[in-house]
């Protein structure tokens, strides 16, 4: 390794030389053997092309685990960029008027102690300090004020200092940490200054106009299989006259197929022509977003509000009423902020963290402090947006802002960008008035099941996502609709609950719903047409094999001879549940003579012998790939598994344990399809459930 290392500097020598055209000390055989070796040695040649020296573990381990050249060097410049401060703008400009308040102005020097903080909301022992570095530091968590003391400390609150505890200037002059020639407070006394945050709670929101009008811009960002839910979704909200704007996901050919019929006929439905992939989490979703605005800013010149869907959304009150709503607010923007401390969102949200996007990934690259002048916030990436910042976000005329081009850059490296940029956004600019802290929705939180860290595979952090909305919330949600101002909830799925869905619309339209198939639902897991994602092959051949099966059956009971009905190919598979319960995939096949198709249905069944000496009774039995622990659902409902499955099991056992005896064990032996033994698990059975 250090001999690699050694001729790479060499090499990067060699080119130095070369740049400046100058005459070159080495060979010409010299130098191609040189760059074998670099061309060779993949991951230390990306890691020593970092030209600022020693990299952070975090960036170094990202830059290990990365596959693709590519990948590893865009990582790597980022680290160094972030490393010799390139990365994060330093500070940036905030245009939210002040009114009464002057930025940094001092409100006197103040009798303080640890004992009683005049200023207690938040307060910390900063090296380097001065007094600018604290009112930054206050500003960006929204405080009003902010305290230094005694040379080092800094103190934020909202409460005004009273006068009585006052002090003459020269109890605060205890130099800064930071800078010898400035005051910082002093031994119990702290110097209070005037963050310069104008206000601190957003206006109320003006009641309803009854049958008031607006022009409402809906983006749908949809990803997966569920077009029944998707066209359900849109059936709700459609209105002939409002715009509508969907974006699905790059790899999901089937449902894009399936919906550009929709543009066939109806002329206020667009689908996007410009896909991106996006992952939980990732910078992309913002480009998608901005992308999308874009594009309604060009179809329509009339809307004044766009809102932000999934498939997974549904309407909890009637587009009218909404409109309604938004007839009285003009201008506002429907926004969700955090309800914590500021300091702990930033922390907690990785904020304070550099993230890249690359190889599908959102991988961290290091710590990173966030530009000082401005307010932090953020919370809900479902938003509501009025037109006049989408225009300002997204228009040419004004990409030279210094305050929009700063947040671009810094939110191009953020985790979950779109929970925080338009926050960030309207929060410092002329815009600050507008924010309305209601986003109009609401979502299902679970934390003890929705904080699984399920999202490891994609991004370097831990992050919780919503629950799926079942019949046994209807209560929850019920009270929540009667709350005036939610208009959407999430999340439905309803290839999980079905049921709460049928009973939300009726309440919702006042009718009872008389669809056909209404306890019924679809999706598709397979089309023959899809371009993306890749099939799976061992679904294919099973299924192809379960079409095979399903003729020969078909043929046992029939008198007439078929010849030719011998299954060519799958068509499609569309899993099937009934009164919100799996009840199989339907498999569609083509056999050689082409005029006729066929449709299976088929389940995979578990069978289980109950042995009578065993210490309990097995009462569950799962086995499958693709669990969802937050649900807790196999995703792959036929259960087909290929060698690289991660197969799970879900047991349970009732009865009670006879704890005298001797065998508390069971075994759990997985045998691959030729009946080899593969693995071996012991089982002790006085744990009532598990999942391995
Ligand atoms: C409070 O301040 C005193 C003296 O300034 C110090 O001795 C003591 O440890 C402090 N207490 C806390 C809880 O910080
Ligand atoms: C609202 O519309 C309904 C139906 O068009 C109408 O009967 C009613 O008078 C309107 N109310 C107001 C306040 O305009
Ligand atoms: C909009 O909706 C999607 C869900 O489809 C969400 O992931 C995204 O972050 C949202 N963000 C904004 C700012 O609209
Ligand atoms: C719902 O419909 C019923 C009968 O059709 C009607 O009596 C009732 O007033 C309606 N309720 C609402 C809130 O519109
Ligand atoms: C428990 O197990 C012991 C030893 O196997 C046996 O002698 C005893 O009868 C069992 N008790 C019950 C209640 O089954
Ligand atoms: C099974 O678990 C119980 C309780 O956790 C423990 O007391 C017992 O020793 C275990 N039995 C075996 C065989 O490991």
């Amino acid at each position: 390794m250090a001999f690699v290392f050694q001729s790479l500097l060499v090499f990067y020598l060699l080119a130095k030389v070369k740049d400046t055209d100058g005459p070159t000390e080495f060979g010409s055989s010299d130098s191609s053997r040189i760059q074998q070796a670099f061309v060779n040695e993949k991951e230390p040649s990306v890691l020593s092309k970092s030209t600022c020296g020693t990299l952070s573990k975090t960036a170094l381990s990202a830059i290990k685990r990365a596959t693709t050249k590519k990948c590893k060097e865009e990582l790597s410049d980022i680290a160094c960029k972030l490393k010799n401060n390139q990365l994060v703008p330093e500070r940036l400009p905030n245009y939210c008027p002040r009114k009464d308040s002057v930025p940094g102005s001092s409100l006197g020097c103040f009798h303080d102690n640890n004992q009683s903080r005049l200023l207690s909301s938040y307060g910390v022992k900063l090296p380097g300090l001065t007094n600018q570095k604290c009112i930054d530091l206050c500003a960006q968590s929204a405080f009003l004020y902010a305290g230094t003391h005694n040379g080092k400390e800094c103190y934020c609150g909202n409460k005004k200092p009273s006068l009585e505890h006052l002090l003459t200037k020269t109890y605060c002059s205890v130099p800064c940490d930071g800078q010898s020639s400035q005051t910082c407070g002093g031994v119990d006394a702290t110097e209070i200054f005037d963050s310069g945050v104008p206000t601190r709670d957003s206006a109320k929101l003006q009641a309803p106009i009854v049958n008031g009008t607006a022009k409402i811009a809906f983006i749908l960002t949809l990803n997966g299989r569920a077009l029944r839910q998707v066209t359900r979704l849109l059936r709700v909200i459609y209105r002939p006259h409002h715009v509508y704007l969907i974006h699905v996901d790059a790899r999901q050919d089937f449902l894009f197929r399936s919906l550009l019929q929709l543009e066939l006929k109806y002329p206020n439905i667009r689908i996007s022509r410009k896909r991106q992939s996006s992952i939980w989490g990732g910078v992309s979703l913002l480009d998608v977003l901005l992308q999308s605005m874009e594009q309604l800013l060009e179809i329509d010149s009339q809307w004044q509000f766009v809102f932000n869907l999934s498939e997974s959304d549904f309407p909890l009150r009637s587009i009218e009423s909404l409109e309604a709503l938004l007839a009285a607010n003009p201008g506002r923007n429907f926004l969700k902020s955090h309800g914590r401390q500021t300091r702990q969102f930033i922390h907690k949200q990785g904020l304070d963290r550099v993230f890249h996007q690359c190889e599908s990934r959102m991988w961290r690259v290091g710590d990173r402090n966030l530009p000082a002048g401005i307010r932090i916030d953020g919370g809900s990436d479902w938003v509501g947006l009025a037109r006049s910042v989408v225009e300002f976000a997204t228009s040419p005329s004004h990409s030279n802002d210094p305050l929009l081009r700063g947040l671009k850059e810094l939110y191009r490296y953020t985790l979950l960008p779109a929970e925080s940029f338009f926050h960030v956004l309207i929060l410092n600019s002329k815009f600050c008035d507008s924010y309305a802290d209601n986003n109009l929705r609401m979502t299902l939180w679970r934390r003890s099941q929705g904080c699984l860290c399920q999202h490891r595979h994609v991004v370097d952090w831990c992050g919780c996502s919503p629950m799926v909305f079942r019949t046994a919330d209807w209560t929850h949600l019920t009270s929540v609709m009667a709350k005036s101002t939610v208009f959407f909830a999430r999340k439905f799925e309803a290839a999980i609950d079905q049921s709460v869905m049928n009973r939300l619309e009726e309440q919702l339209t006042n009718t009872s719903l008389s669809y056909p198939g209404l306890d019924c639902y679809w999706e598709s897991a397979y089309h023959r047409a899809d371009l993306t994602p890749k099939p799976n092959q061992a679904l294919l051949a099973v299924a192809l094999s379960l079409a095979k099966h399903s003729i020969s059956l078909l043929l046992q009971n029939s008198v007439a001879e078929c010849p030719g009905l011998r299954p060519s190919r799958v068509v499609a598979i569309t899993s099937y549940f009934r009164h919100d319960h799996y009840q199989g995939d339907l498999i569609h096949f083509e056999v050689d003579e082409k005029e006729v198709e066929f449709e299976a249905l088929v389940k995979p069944l578990t069978k289980t012998t109950h042995l009578m000496e065993s210490p309990r009774i097995l009462s569950t039995l799962q086995v499958g790939s693709d669990f969802d622990p937050k649900e807790q659902v196999f995703r792959n409902r036929l259960g087909v598994l290929t060698s690289r499955s991660k197969p799970i099991v879900i047991f349970k056992w009732t009865g009670h344990i006879n704890t005298t005896a001797a065998s508390q064990l069971a075994h759990l032996v997985w045998f691959d399809p030729d009946d080899n033994v593969r693995a071996v698990h012991n089982v002790n059975v006085t744990d009532a459930s598990k999942v391995i």
